[in-house]
Formats: C-alpha cells, structure tokens, sequence
C-alpha cells in the first residue's frame, strides 16, 4: 500500500524564547524536524512532506537536501487546519499518510513500522500512538469506551475532572487513511477552549461515523515533545545515551558515555576508545582502532584506522592511517593529513594536504600548501600565505627539511630532498637537493662586554 508522510513544523514555538524556528533546534547535533524527516524515510515512506509556517524559508532551507515537499501553513490555527494545508498534497492519492511532529525527535524507526504495520493489519481508518503516563499534564487525553475502544482525544484544556484523570496520552503521531481524513477535516470546528482546529477531533470525527479506530501504546520516552529549553536539554540526554549505546554495542569503548557527545550520524569503528570530553559532529567518520584521547571537537571528517588525537580541533578533514594528532592542533577544513604522519602541539593546518609520514610536531602554521612526504618540519614554521590581498600557495616536495623558524613567503616552491637553514626567511624557489640559507651571517664582536664596561 502506497504509503507518505507528513511533518507538523509550523507551529510557533514560543516558550523556546528564540529567533530559530523550534523545529530547527538541534538535538545531537541534528535539526529535530531533520530526525523525523530521516525517521519517515528509513520506515520506507514514499514521499514525505513538511507544513512549514512560523520561519517557513528558514525551515526549507534546512531540509532542502532531504529532498521533501512543502506545505505552507500562513496563520497556526491549530494541528488540524495545518494538516487541512496539506491537503493539495494529499488530495487524490490513495493509502496511509502517517502524521508526526517536527517536535519530537525521540521516535524510533521500528515505532514508526509498527505503528503502521498495527494500522493495516487492523484495517483502521486511524491510528493513534499512545502512551501512558503518571502525570499526564498537557498532553491529550485518549478516552476509550466500554469495549476499550478508542473514543475520542480530548485536549487537556478541554478536559472536564473525569477526563483529566485519564493516564494515557495521544503522542501526537497517527496514521490515516488518507481519503477518511480529508473526508473528516472538512468537518472540522474550532469550538474548544483554544479556538483552534484540532487534528485530534478528526478522531472522534471518525469514530462517531462508524469508522474503526486503532491505539498503539508504546514508551513515553518516544512521544517526548520538545516545547522548552529545559525539554531540549532532557531529549539531547536521552539520544546521546542512546548513540553511545548503540557504538559501545558495536564495539567501541567508551569511557564515560555521559561526556561524551556523538553525533547522530557519526560513524565509528570497532576497537576504538574514547575518552571524556570528545565532541564528534556532522558525517564524521572514524575507523578501526582510534584512540580519542580527551578533549577533542572532530566534524564532517574521516578520520582512518589507528589514528591516535588528542585535545585538538579536526574541521571537514581527513586523517591517514596511524597518523598521530595533537595535544592542540587545529586542522581546518579541506585538509588531508596522509598515513603515519605527525601532526604535533600548537600546529595550525588550514586547506592544506600533507603526505604520508611527514612530521610537523611543533608551534608550526601551514596555509594553502602543498606538502610531500617524509617531510619534517622544524619547530615554529610558518608559510606566509597571505600577503594583506590575496592568499598564494606553497609547494614543498617529498623528503624536504625545513629548518625551525623558517618563513615560507608564498607563492613558492621547495623540491625534493631540500632543506631550509634555520631562521631562513624563503621567498624564492628552492632546487631539489639545496640548501637555502636566507639569514644575516653571524658576527661575533671580541672582547666587547669589557669594552663598555659591562664585566662582571
Ligand atoms: C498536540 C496534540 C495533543 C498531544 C500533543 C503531543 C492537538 C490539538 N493536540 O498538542 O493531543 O498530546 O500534541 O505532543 O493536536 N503545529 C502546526 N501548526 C499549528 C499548530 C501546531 O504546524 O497551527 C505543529 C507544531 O509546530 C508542533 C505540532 O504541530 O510541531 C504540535 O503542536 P503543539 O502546539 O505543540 O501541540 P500540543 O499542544 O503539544
Ligand atoms: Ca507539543
């Protein structure tokens, strides 16, 4: 059965007190609206759909690469006049549409699956995710009839004392069929307590009209809404500690899982260990036996097998096999460190590559180059790669040395197997093989501290 969905993501949001529309809140490291759209596809939905209102561009501009369609949703009456904003995109298709909430990035794929598995097997024309809670609080209330079927869902404002006791609560995620609903929304009112068109009547709609009616309970932890800062903070908790298990069950260890933060769609190989304090970001991808000492922030880079770093900033990069990384080095986006390589304290590497086994350990900044392998740097270079316009590239060959405190002013080349002079300041090319010494010769003045006096 043809099979969509679509996102509830116009609301206004208010009490996040924030210029981003909520949905685009992050939770570990992700948009919320982001986990539920990747949510709907891996449980195979064929066209998923997002009702956008409250900073609609900024909404689409953040989901554009998930390859969605758009409702517009212009004035938030309620969750059933958003869904009534869909409707061009619902109208003549036949099937299920599951509806969920931009604002809940808890639930699991296999919900998802189940919820619409429950919904076909039981050939209802909705189904409602439930759960049940001690204290049900703002959520919607599901009433159940004599039989134990679901009645109808009664907003907490709405609720009259008899109601308001009721422990299970609507999660805010259904399945329809898709021409049942449209049916029902057209028969929508706004008459309750906040004058809103809800989405929730369509149940009730439904059920008075002889239509079946399904309920599927499952964890609250799933159906937690995210409306606060406070409620943002909880969420990121719960998912953190849900990825770290999911890697340490694939075989990475991970020393205190509570500081340690990975994000959603990080990659991680077996054997590798983690230490507190690392922050992994974006489409990072670590291999095989890494060892993430303290205190690392990596994003959006591939990081290969045997890799040890520590205390450094890896950006959009990518790290070769054994090479070693830090205390305190910043390697910044468009980089590529080869294997074996050493990238040592308080080096600076900014959209450069550097090839295999090349050692720079020291107080070095490297912009804009070119670097071979077997190189070494000495401590405290830096390539002058820009000139106060325009940034210029430098070249350095394979098994190249270049002496501590050397200034590389580019543009400019050294060729293989050359060395620098200490302190030598290059601004011109170097042939293979040379040395190039680019520094006042030293002199030394005899017996001059007696001279003036100055003998101790
Ligand atoms: C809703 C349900 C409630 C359920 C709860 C679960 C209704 C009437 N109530 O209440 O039964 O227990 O979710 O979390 O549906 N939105 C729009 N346009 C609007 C209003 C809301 O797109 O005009 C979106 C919001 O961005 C949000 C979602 O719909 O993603 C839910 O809206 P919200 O106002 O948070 O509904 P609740 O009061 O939490
Ligand atoms: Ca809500």
């Amino acid at each position: 059965m043809y099979k969509c969905a679509t996102i509830l993501a116009a609301g206004e949001g208010k009490r996040m007190k924030s210029e981003t529309p909520k949905v685009l809140h992050k939770v570990c490291g992700k948009e919320m609206v982001n986990h539920v759209i990747d949510i709907m596809r891996k449980a195979e939905m064929e066209e998923v759909n997002v009702i956008v209102g409250r900073g609609a561009e900024k909404v689409k501009a953040a989901t554009e690469i998930k390859n969605v369609s758009y409702s517009l949703q212009d004035k938030q009456l309620g969750t059933g006049h958003a869904v009534m904003c869909a409707s061009d995109f619902l109208k003549g298709k036949k099937g299920i549409v599951a509806i969920f909430t931009g604002d809940a990035p808890l639930i699991k794929e296999e919900t998802v699956k189940n919820l619409l598995k429950f919904h076909e097997e039981g050939s209802f024309k909705a189904t409602i995710l439930t759960s049940v809670i001690e204290n049900p609080g703002a959520y919607g209330r599901v009433i159940r009839n004599e039989n134990n079927e679901v009645e109808k869902i009664v907003e907490a404002k709405d609720c009259n004392s008899e109601e308001a006791a009721v422990k299970e609560i609507n999660a805010g995620m259904y399945c329809f069929d898709i021409e049942s609903l449209l049916l029902s929304l057209s028969k929508l009112t706004n008459n309750n307590a906040q004058g809103e068109y809800y989405l929730t009547d369509v149940i009730g709609i439904l059920k008075s009209e002889g239509a079946k009616v399904g309920a599927m309970v499952t964890e609250f932890e799933e159906t937690i809404g995210v409306n606060s800062r406070v409620e943002l903070a909880a969420v990121e908790k719960i998912l953190r500690q849900r990825i770290n298990k999911k890697h340490m069950e694939n075989g990475v260890t991970i020393i205190d899982p509570d500081t340690t933060y990975i994000g959603s769609d990080v990659e991680i190989g077996q054997d590798t260990i983690i230490y507190p304090g690392n922050v992994i970001e974006g489409k990072t991808v670590i291999k095989e036996n890494c060892m993430l000492y303290p205190n690392s922030r990596i994003t959006d880079s591939t990081i290969e097998s045997g890799v040890h770093i520590q205390s450094s900033v890896i950006l959009e990069s990518h790290i070769g096999e054994n090479t070693t990384v830090g205390p305190y080095a910043y390697i910044r986006p468009e980089s590529t460190i080869g294997k074996n390589a050493r990238i040592g304290d308080f080096v600076e590497i900014k959209k450069s590559s550097i090839g295999d086994n090349t050692k720079v350990s020291h107080l070095t900044y490297i912009g804009d180059a070119e670097v071979g392998s077997a190189c070494n740097f000495g401590c405290g270079t830096v390539v002058v790669n820009y000139d106060g316009k325009k940034k210029h590239k430098t070249i350095i060959g394979d098994n190249v040395f270049i002496g501590c405190n050397t200034n590389l002013v580019s543009p400019v080349k050294v060729n293989d197997n050359a060395y620098t002079a200490a302190g030598s300041t290059i601004t011109e090319e170097v042939p293979e093989g040379a040395l190039a010494i680019a520094r006042e010769r030293q002199t030394n003045i005899e017996g001059w501290v007696e001279k003036k006096g100055l003998k101790k």
